[in-house]
């Protein structure tokens, strides 16, 4: 007979060796042991709330689930593989600390709204650390921006010149992304927090359940409203992974940003020693290698979306095991995400930016050019024209090897005849910068207020 396992009754012959290695979970789920004790303990006390099992009964459970936690904690617990998975794992041990009592548990109660909770609870309280993580990234965005309004370096479109912005404006850029991926967290969590226990096996139960008072102690906002769909669709999980995805988007984007400056072509900052790598047969190199492999490392996260989205296409009503397929990209998602806001936190303020380089920079590619067809615009010149005109004193002075403002009044006046005397004053990049004062704009102004809004928006939710 086969005794060995919780659901053993109606076998007559052990599992196979390589079955049980081929569907045991134990491995990575046991990262759930807080949620599945948690749960248990919602679910112990819910049962005694309605009468269904004893008062001391529930209190044996609850503290004998303590116990367990405990012993996970202290290293004591022995993880058995042949019990598959974190919940049979817990309830075994409980049943050896509590006596029978402990078989009481799972009354009313499936694996698969257990496991489904544990998720909702774990993917609930990672959410909540990566947007603590995501604010405090915004913040030190913020900080660095601070002082640097007026530190012009070429904004690019194509990779190419294209027009003076500011490092604030372009470091406050990051921030309202990463604002906008906290937010995407904060909405993702509204669906996360929904508990599904008391859905049970895929049908409801026999028994007076009361869900909500189990939802309320676990600090969700509702209940399930369809049994079926409570345990069997894991679309929380996919929504999480998707934020992460566009967290690492953008901090990928920061990472390749941060490459291309460290490069001595453009020399616009050094890491810090700390945070540079060294190579084991170039004596000069220091290489950003956090970045790289944070830009690399965002290419297993969108795996991770992909194989969730494919995991879950194909699916009939109710649960199938096909669904333990999802907590190893969630976890391997999380091992990504939460580091990387951890060591950009670190790394950024450590930056050593070079605005003379910056200047320079700025210098090369006539990006006052649009200042100079601006110009001729203000003074009644349609645009399209004006861009012409521009274009024509750009080849001229490309032609010499000479910046724009190399150029005579008389040329310029040739070119187009509204052209005066205080055409050179716009030329100048940070009269350029200064001038930007469109909403939103690069301007020295519109940077410090955006750094107010987004810490007021920081004071607001942090
Ligand atoms: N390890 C399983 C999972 O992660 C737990 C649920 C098992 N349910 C079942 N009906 N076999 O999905």
């Amino acid at each position: 007979m086969a005794q060995k396992k919780m659901w053993g009754g109606r076998f007559a012959q052990d599992t196979a060796k390589s079955v049980e290695d081929y569907t045991r979970s134990v491995d990575f789920d046991r990262r759930l042991y807080a949620e599945d004790i948690l749960g248990s303990k919602a679910h112990a006390r819910m049962l005694a709330r309605q009468g269904i099992i004893a008062g001391h009964e529930a209190e044996a459970l609850v503290r004998g689930l303590d116990q367990v936690r405990a012993e996970i904690e202290s290293g004591a617990f022995k993880w058995r593989p042949e019990l598959e998975d974190v919940h049979m794992n817990i309830e075994a041990r409980l049943t050896e600390i509590v006596g029978p009592v402990g078989g009481k548990l799972h009354t009313a109660r499936s694996r698969n709204d257990q496991v489904a909770l544990d998720m909702r609870l774990h993917v609930a309280a990672r959410l909540d650390d990566w947007a603590r993580g995501l604010k405090a990234l915004v913040a030190v965005l913020v900080e660095l921006s601070k002082g640097r309004e007026e530190t012009v370096m070429p904004g690019l479109t194509h990779l190419q010149p294209a027009q003076p912005v500011s490092l604030a404006h372009h470091l406050l850029a990051y921030a309202w992304m990463l604002k906008r991926d906290c937010e995407r967290v904060g909405q993702a969590l509204v669906r996360v927090r929904v508990s599904p226990l008391g859905a049970a096996a895929l049908a409801g139960t026999t028994f007076d359940l009361d869900p909500e008072s189990a939802a309320r102690e676990l600090g969700f906002a509702g209940v399930f409203k369809n049994s079926l769909d409570a345990v069997s669709d894991r679309d929380f999980v996919i929504e999480a992974v998707f934020c992460a995805c566009l967290a690492m988007s953008h901090l990928s984007r920061l990472c390749e940003e941060i490459v291309l400056w460290a490069n001595p072509c453009f020399g616009f900052v050094r890491l810090p020693d700390a945070f540079a790598t060294g190579s084991s047969i170039m004596p000069q190199k220091r290489n950003p290698d956090v970045c790289e492999l944070m830009r690399g490392r965002t290419a297993r996260v969108y795996g991770g979306l992909m194989a969730l989205l494919a995991l879950v296409k194909g699916l009939p009503l109710a649960y199938n095991r096909d669904l333990q397929e999802d907590k190893e990209p969630f976890f391997a998602t999380d091992d990504i995400l939460a580091p990387s806001l951890a060591i950009m936190v670190e790394m950024l303020p450590g930056l050593e930016f070079f605005p003379r380089a910056m200047a320079r920079a700025a210098e090369q590619g006539y990006l006052n050019a649009t200042e100079l067809a601006d110009y001729l615009a203000a003074r009644g010149l349609p645009f399209r024209e004006a861009h012409h005109a521009a274009g024509r004193a750009v080849a001229l002075a490309e032609g010499r090897g000479q910046g724009l403002a190399d150029l005579g009044l008389d040329e310029l006046k040739a070119i187009c005849p509204l052209v005066e005397g205080d055409v050179f004053e716009v030329l100048s990049l940070s009269a350029a910068l200064r001038r930007r004062t469109s909403p939103g704009g690069t301007g020295p102004d519109s940077a410090a207020r955006q750094a107010r809004e987004l810490l007021d928006w920081l004071g607001r939710d942090g």
